[in-house]
């Protein structure tokens, strides 16, 4: 939006709003949430007349209207903050929402951790909501969780300053299945940058952030090459890794036992899951290859990068191995497969809800190691990439072979 806009919101804003009502805000809230008050008068907003009524509305104004107040989406960002409100809406963040509810496993989480602000959607509460989860949170009781924009600047002082660091990430980018604030933490990137954070570096001192590699020049649209799932179309030249990839997407549902695509595939496009073409991928990497360059050679870069594509390929390996020792015991009819997985295949998909250990075994290879090798590796963490990551890949491995071959041994006895 252009500043004259911006400055003739402001002034209608200020028309419209008596003076009166801007200050019964405030000066009612100093009491009853002076911590609110306190950080929204150190923001930009405050020095912009961006009062509590313009973000929430003015439908309340007493202690017996509260029902009536607006809690805001990034639709009331967005007529001032246009630019990354359109970033933000075409990235990945936006799905974030949606992915985690479409997820089988959704179904069987309590409820606690799926309305918002705690467990699944206590992270995914960053995707934009539709109307309809809108109108669902609410009749859940309170709604909240629908600003998203709050994520990294957080409410009430909305500070850039905060949001740079690269802990403005960490509550949602740690734990199990994607700890890249661990692995960026203790790699020399992350060392760097927090020395240089607690001043101990000189303040100029090259060390990337986060968001130097994936909010480079403040664009707030994030996704990498091979996202979360590390798996792309189309299939790999390497026969051997294709084939184990095939496996892998059979695993997730989104190719059938015949290798033909499911609609799974189809809800996992419509969310961005993962990139369907070349080009969608070296359009990401490219970006990547870009910051980099920042500080080092391009070809130093781009082989560094190699070696999480490389990664990615060895564990597929792995995993795709195992899977097929689980699908087998399907097939001989030595475990039940259970009624509601779709296919021939073990359901990565319904997380820890797998009915049997070697299934849970199978999912957390997949989820926490498989994922720790590529990611990892991407994140210059050797610990990471080695032993949290490619090391436990190969136990599960072994676990899972022994646990399939008990399996066995028990039935025909
Ligand atoms: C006379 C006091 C008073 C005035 C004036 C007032 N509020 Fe409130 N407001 C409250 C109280 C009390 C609560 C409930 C706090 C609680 O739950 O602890 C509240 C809650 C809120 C909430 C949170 C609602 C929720 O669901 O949790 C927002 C947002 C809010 N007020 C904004 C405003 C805005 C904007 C104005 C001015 C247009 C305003 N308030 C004027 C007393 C006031
Ligand atoms: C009526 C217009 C308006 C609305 C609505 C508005 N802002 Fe702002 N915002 C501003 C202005 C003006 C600034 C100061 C710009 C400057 O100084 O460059 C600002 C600054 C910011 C900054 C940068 C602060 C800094 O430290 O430099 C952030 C972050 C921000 N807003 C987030 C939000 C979010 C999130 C929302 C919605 C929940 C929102 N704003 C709603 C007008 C608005
Ligand atoms: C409130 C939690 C939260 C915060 C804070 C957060 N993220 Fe995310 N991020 C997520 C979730 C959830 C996803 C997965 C989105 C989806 O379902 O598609 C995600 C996805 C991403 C992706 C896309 C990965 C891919 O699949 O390609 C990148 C990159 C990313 N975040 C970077 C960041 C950076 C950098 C920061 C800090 C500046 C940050 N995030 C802050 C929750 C968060
Ligand atoms: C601690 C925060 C956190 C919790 C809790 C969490 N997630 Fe996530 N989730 C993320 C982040 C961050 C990403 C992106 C990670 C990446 O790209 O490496 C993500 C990625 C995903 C993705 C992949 C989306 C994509 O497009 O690639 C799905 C699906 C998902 N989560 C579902 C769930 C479900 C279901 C739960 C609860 C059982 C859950 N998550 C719990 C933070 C969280
Ligand atoms: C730039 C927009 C913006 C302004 C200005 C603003 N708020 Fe908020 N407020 C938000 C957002 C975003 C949320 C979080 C909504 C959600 O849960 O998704 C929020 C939530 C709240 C809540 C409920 C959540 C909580 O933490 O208790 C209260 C109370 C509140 N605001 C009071 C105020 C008061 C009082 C003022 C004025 C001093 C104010 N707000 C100014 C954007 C704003
Ligand atoms: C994943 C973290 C993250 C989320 C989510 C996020 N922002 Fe930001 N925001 C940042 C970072 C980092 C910066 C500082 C960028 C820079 O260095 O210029 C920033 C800066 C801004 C600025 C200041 C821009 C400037 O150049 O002064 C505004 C305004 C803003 N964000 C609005 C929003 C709005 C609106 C949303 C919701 C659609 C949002 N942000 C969501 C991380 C985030
Ligand atoms: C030096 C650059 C750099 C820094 C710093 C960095 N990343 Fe990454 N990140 C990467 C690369 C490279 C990839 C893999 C990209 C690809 O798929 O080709 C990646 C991938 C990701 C992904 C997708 C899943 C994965 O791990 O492969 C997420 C999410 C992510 N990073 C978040 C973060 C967060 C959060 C931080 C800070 C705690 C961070 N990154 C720090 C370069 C960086
Ligand atoms: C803001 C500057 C900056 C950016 C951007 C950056 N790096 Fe670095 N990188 C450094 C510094 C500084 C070191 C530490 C050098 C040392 O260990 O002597 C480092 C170290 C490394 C190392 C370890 C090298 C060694 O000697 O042990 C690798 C590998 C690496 N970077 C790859 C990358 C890749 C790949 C990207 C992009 C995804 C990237 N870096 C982005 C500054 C940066």
């Amino acid at each position: 939006m252009s500043k004259v806009t911006t400055i003739l919101l402001l002034f209608c804003g200020v028309i419209l709003g008596t003076a009166q009502a801007q200050n019964a805000c405030i000066d009612c809230h100093r009491l009853k949430t002076p911590g609110i008050v306190s950080d929204w008068e150190l923001s930009k907003h405050s020095r912009n007349a961006v009062t509590c009524d313009v973000c929430h509305g003015s439908g309340h104004s007493s202690t017996d209207d509260i029902a009536n107040v607006r809690i805001p989406t990034p639709a009331v960002c967005a007529p001032c903050h246009e630019t990354q409100v359109a970033q933000f809406t075409k990235g990945k963040h936006a799905d974030a929402w949606a992915a985690s509810n479409a997820m089988p496993t959704a179904h069987f989480q309590p409820m606690a951790m799926m309305s918002g602000m705690k467990g699944c959607n206590g992270c995914h509460k960053i995707g934009l909501k539709t109307e309809a989860d809108i109108r669902k949170l609410k009749s859940e009781g309170q709604g909240y969780g629908l600003a998203s924009c709050d994520a990294c600047h957080t409410r009430h002082a909305f500070s850039k300053t905060e949001a740079r660091q690269p802990q403005a990430c960490q509550t949602c980018h740690t734990g199990s299945d994607h700890p890249q604030w661990e692995m960026y933490a203790g790699s020399k990137h992350g060392v760097r940058a927090l020395l240089r954070q607690n001043g101990t570096l000189h303040e100029s001192i090259a060390g990337p952030t986060c968001q130097d590699c994936h909010m480079s020049k403040g664009n707030h649209e994030v996704r990498t090459a091979w996202g979360f799932f590390g798996v792309r179309l189309p299939m790999p030249k390497d026969e051997r890794w294709a084939a184990d990839r095939t496996t892998i997407l059979q695993a997730l549902g989104m190719l059938d036992p015949d290798a033909k695509p499911t609609e799974r595939l189809e809800t996992a496009g419509e969310i961005d899951v993962m990139r369907l073409s070349d080009d969608a991928w070296q359009i990401e990497r490219d970006r990547m290859t870009r910051a980099c360059a920042n500080c080092h050679s391009s070809r130093f870069a781009s082989g560094e990068l190699a070696k999480g594509d490389d990664m990615i390929r060895e564990a597929d390996h792995v995993m795709a191995d195992a899977i097929l020792e689980v699908a087998s015991l399907y097939r001989d009819k030595l475990i039940p497969r259970p009624g509601n997985y779709p296919y021939a295949f073990p359901d990565l998909l319904t997380f820890h809800n797998a009915p049997t250990e070697i299934e849970t075994r199978l999912f957390k290879m997949f989820f926490k190691h498989r994922m720790r090798t590529f990611m990892g590796t991407f994140h210059m963490n050797p610990d990471y990439a080695l032993w949290n990551g490619w090391s436990e890949l190969v136990e599960d491995y072994t676990a899972i072979k022994a646990m399939a071959e008990n399996i066995r041994f028990k039935q025909t006895k």
